[in-house]
């Protein structure tokens, strides 16, 4: 097992009216004016926005409002929360949504206390301490963000997608309501829980050999992903389907599933540009297809290790053939986000035989920017392996 360094600050208030306890909770934690931050319309149409205000209202807590954040959130809307936030003396971000709204909303909380340009902060990975607390009100399970270090945000004129990672920006508190997913649409749904699938394999496939305290708990979320998948897909207000897959999202991504590990994050790397490349993809939707690729392209490294996941997550009876074990476990992989309606190729993302080449020269500059080279765990990557994985997605 690695040395490690850990810190999980998110105090977590889940289940029914979860989000009716915001006024009280953020006043114990001190809150007197709070930016709410939300999407495109979801949490207002949903009548969930007016819940919180009424909560805060009760609370004696005043708010400003910012809404309007797109799936792959960009940095224009970022500059106007950090302006809103200093023009009005914000003390607290209070983001309504997903990984995009709470990225975001890291990201103006991270600007609010700094005074340049909080791009600059997302190119130099510069670590800062003072940071605005943020609050979650969390309405689809995938991203993780809500106790996550993480937040990425695009720059649709440099055309990149990056990240910036800090313990100091792990919400501070999370309402977690599984009523409020019964609303996802089933593509939502489905590219959510192939996110939080995957940040489990981004974990489990690294170049560290057994951790089996860590293994185990990544093996035992994914068998009950897998589980929870086709009934929450079929009965989309199953409450405890929907609830046990909002808090697998969380434990997914928190980073207890990886310590100890080195963890990988080559094909996260490889997805942040696609979806830089195309702002329409949707981060799980890209994920379903590269992962199976990024296996094909690496699993000869460690066969057995894909042979183990395969015996465990899908059942699979040894063949004796451990090469075949392995490939099998890949198919099964693939064929559950299949399963899930997600795609399996990049030509269902809209990349064809005619612009494969293309967007793989745009990609792989930022690719290189953002992870270097070589990049990657369970097998290091050059840029002509990237290259080699978005072909083989094809
Ligand atoms: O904008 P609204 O109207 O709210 O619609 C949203 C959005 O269109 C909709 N939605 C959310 N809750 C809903 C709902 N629709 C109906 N009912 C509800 N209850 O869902 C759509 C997608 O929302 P989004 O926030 O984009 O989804 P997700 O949570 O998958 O976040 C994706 C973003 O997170 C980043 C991704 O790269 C992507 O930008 N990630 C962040 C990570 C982190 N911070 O730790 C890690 C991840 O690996 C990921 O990279
Ligand atoms: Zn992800």
């Amino acid at each position: 097992m690695e040395n490690f360094e850990f810190v999980s600050p998110t105090y977590f208030v889940f289940g029914k009216e979860a989000e009716c306890k915001t006024g009280e909770k953020l006043a114990e934690r001190g809150a007197q004016k709070v930016l709410l931050h939300y999407g495109g319309k979801s949490a207002k149409e949903s009548g969930l926005l007016d819940r919180i205000k009424a909560s805060l209202e009760s609370a004696g807590i005043a708010w400003v409002e910012l809404g309007g954040v797109r799936p792959n959130p960009e940095i224009r809307l970022v500059r106007e929360g950090v302006a809103l936030c200093k023009e009005h003396g914000v003390d607290w971000v209070c983001a309504i949504g997903g990984g995009s709204v709470i990225d975001s909303a890291k990201a103006i909380a991270v600007g609010a206390r700094y005074e340049g340009d909080v791009w600059e902060i997302y190119e130099s990975k510069e670590p800062r301490t003072d940071i605005l607390p943020i609050a979650v009100v969390l309405t689809i399970p995938a991203a993780g963000s809500e106790a996550s270090k993480n937040a990425v945000i695009s720059n649709d004129e440099l055309g990149m997608k990056t990240g910036y990672a800090n313990n100091g920006q792990r919400p501070k508190i999370a309402f977690m309501n599984p009523e409020l997913t019964f609303t996802l649409p089933p593509f939502q749904t489905a590219a959510g829980i192939t996110d939080m699938f995957c940040h489990l394999l981004e974990r489990f496939f690294d170049d560290v050999g057994s951790v089996p305290v860590t293994d185990n708990l990544c093996l035992s979320i994914m068998n009950t992903v897998r589980a929870e998948a086709p009934r929450v897909l079929a009965e989309p207000d199953n409450y405890d389907a929907r609830a046990n897959i909002m808090w697998a999202g969380m434990l997914c991504h928190q980073g207890y599933a990886g310590v100890g590990r080195h963890e990988d994050w080559a094909t996260h790397g490889m997805e942040h540009e696609l979806s830089a490349y195309d702002t329409e993809i949707t981060h799980g939707a890209g994920l379903a297809v590269m992962f199976p690729a990024w296996m094909e392209y690496v699993y000869s490294e460690n066969p057995d290790r894909f042979a183990f996941y395969g015996r465990e997550v899908f059942g699979l009876r040894p063949t004796g053939d451990v090469e075949a074990d392995a490939l099998s476990a890949i198919d099964e992989t693939r064929a559950f986000f299949a399963s899930l309606g997600m795609p399996t190729t990049l030509g269902e993302l809209g990349i064809s035989e005619d612009t494969i080449e293309d967007a793989i020269d745009f990609m792989l500059p930022t690719l290189k920017i953002n992870k270097g080279e070589p990049f990657g765990s369970f097998k290091k990557l050059t840029m002509e392996d990237a290259a080699n994985i978005y072909r083989l997605a094809l």
